[in-house]
């Protein structure tokens, strides 16, 4: 049976309040605790939680596939998972036209998490137009995908835009990434959903990795991000941790204010050990890593693949025997690895073309039209037959003022009920009374952004 909201409000809407009833067990029925986010690390419940994973993405980047709508798929691959002792995988597109219970409900029975790309190659920022690809019609469908998984509480994570910087000149396009990461946030606050962590999962150069990361954290509250990703094939086994320059990284962002974490690892020019697990689950790490995505699960054209995956079958490869022994023998740190328990801001870097070239942090205005779906919702998703966004729609006019992405600013939030507040407000545990929440949001609207984060 679908634990959708809609198939609620269809129970409520006919009074059935047996159906109502199991509708609600098993939207609930999952016992995964949602994943937050303290200082600068994730937290499940008490305990800090390191992300364990997998880049998930069978068919390779060229072929489009949504390995989640299809049931069978995953189930299959989900017994590889809990064999490989994962926490999360992460998947680089979704179809929004499609069903996500079934596969969604047993990676949370198999204690697993997403980490979801709400992008598609079709409804994606262009790097080369960032202005006009950032359009209301590209918002609907990231919208229609994020209210979707938002209501998953294994949903651990969303990945607003992947690579879309990938040199010092397409620095120019970051404004976009970082207006799409505070609308989507944004979203997420005004619709009430729960807030789950928003944040952009950058290319691996090294001339403005750091840049990006100061710039997706620095600014008025609304505007900054929930963590920062980045990819990473530095470490080719035989390696260190010195050797590597992962000691030189955890230097550089010694001090940053969100959780940092690979979104993709795995070098693959000698035979892979991953050898590199047991630095990043190491006391070395923890202080400023929170673990990382392997690249990648199925074989494909780039030979990265843990298995071959042919029709039913899949098979595991050397490298899979690799990693699992890796994960074995690398516990994660006891107690909190060292976290930054204060986080917050940094400061906007300065201009430093060709490698940053972006003056400030002025982010553009939400294209017009996209502004109704803060309050109504952006309805269904098209999916992956759709026609694209990147050319389509109405682009944005102007510059946003200071604050203008929190949910206040569309009138939804001191009229809404509280559980999306109190999220935005990252009140620390899960079980906070109806009461104080109650309070929090009246304290919430009068004040606005200011308290959105510690
Ligand atoms: C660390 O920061 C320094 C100074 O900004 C820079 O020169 C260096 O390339 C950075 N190292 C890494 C590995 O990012
Ligand atoms: C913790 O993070 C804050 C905000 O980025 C920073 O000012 C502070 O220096 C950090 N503390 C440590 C011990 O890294
Ligand atoms: C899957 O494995 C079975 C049993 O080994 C074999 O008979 C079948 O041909 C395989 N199918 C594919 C598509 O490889």
């Amino acid at each position: 049976m679908k634990a959708t909201f809609s198939s609620l409000a269809t129970a409520i809407t006919l009074g059935a309040s047996a159906v109502l009833a199991s509708s609600a067990v098993k939207a609930r029925d999952s016992s995964i605790t949602p994943i937050t986010v303290k200082g600068n690390a994730f937290f499940q419940g008490d305990n800090r939680f390191y992300i364990r994973g997998v880049d998930y993405q069978p068919g390779g980047s060229s072929q489009l596939e949504d390995p989640i709508a299809d049931a069978d798929v995953c189930k299959r691959d989900i017994a590889k998972f809990k064999d490989l002792g994962l926490n999360t995988v992460r998947v680089y597109s979704v179809d929004n036209s499609q069903d996500h219970d079934d596969c969604m409900n047993a990676l949370a029975d198999a204690g697993i998490y997403l980490v979801l790309d709400v992008n598609t190659p079709k409804y994606s920022l262009n790097r080369a137009q960032p202005k006009e690809s950032y359009n209301d019609v590209y918002l609907q469908y990231i919208f229609a995908t994020v209210e979707m998984f938002a209501k998953y509480p294994n949903t651990l994570a969303f990945f607003s835009g992947n690579e879309v910087i990938n040199d010092g000149p397409s620095s120019a396009a970051a404004p976009y990434v970082k207006a799409v990461t505070r609308d989507i946030r944004q979203y997420l606050r005004s619709r009430n959903l729960r807030q789950v962590p928003v944040g952009y999962s950058a290319a691996d150069i090294d001339t403005n990795r750091l840049q990006m990361a100061e710039y997706m954290n620095c600014g008025t509250d609304d505007e900054r991000s929930d963590f920062f990703a980045f990819n990473d094939y530095s470490w080719c086994d035989p390696s260190s941790f010195t050797t590597s320059g992962w000691d030189q990284k955890v230097k550089n962002f010694t001090g940053y204010g969100l959780p940092l974490f690979l979104s993709e690892y795995g070098c693959n020019t000698n035979t892979r050990k991953f050898e590199e697990v047991s630095a990043l689950y190491s006391t070395k790490m923890t202080g400023v890593y929170s673990g990382g995505l392997v690249y990648e699960y199925s074989q494909e054209s780039s030979n990265y693949g843990l298995v071959e995956v042919s029709g039913d079958n899949v098979t595991t490869l050397a490298d899979y025997d690799a990693l699992k022994t890796a994960y074995n023998n690398t516990p994660n740190p006891s107690g909190d690895g060292g976290y930054n328990k204060t986080g917050g801001a940094s400061g906007c870097p300065t201009k430093d073309a060709p490698n940053w070239n972006v003056d400030g942090d002025t982010l553009p205005a939400i294209p017009a039209p996209a502004k109704k779906y803060m309050t109504q919702g952006a309805g269904k998703g098209v999916g992956f037959s759709g026609d694209g966004s990147q050319d389509k729609g109405t682009a944005s006019t102007g510059t946003a003022t200071a604050g203008s992405g929190s949910a206040s600013s569309t009138g939804s939030a001191s009229s809404s009920s509280s559980k999306g507040a109190a999220a935005a407000l990252r009140v620390p545990g899960t079980g906070v009374a109806p009461i104080v929440v109650g309070m929090v949001t009246a304290m919430f609207s009068v004040l606005g952004a200011s308290l959105i984060l510690s």
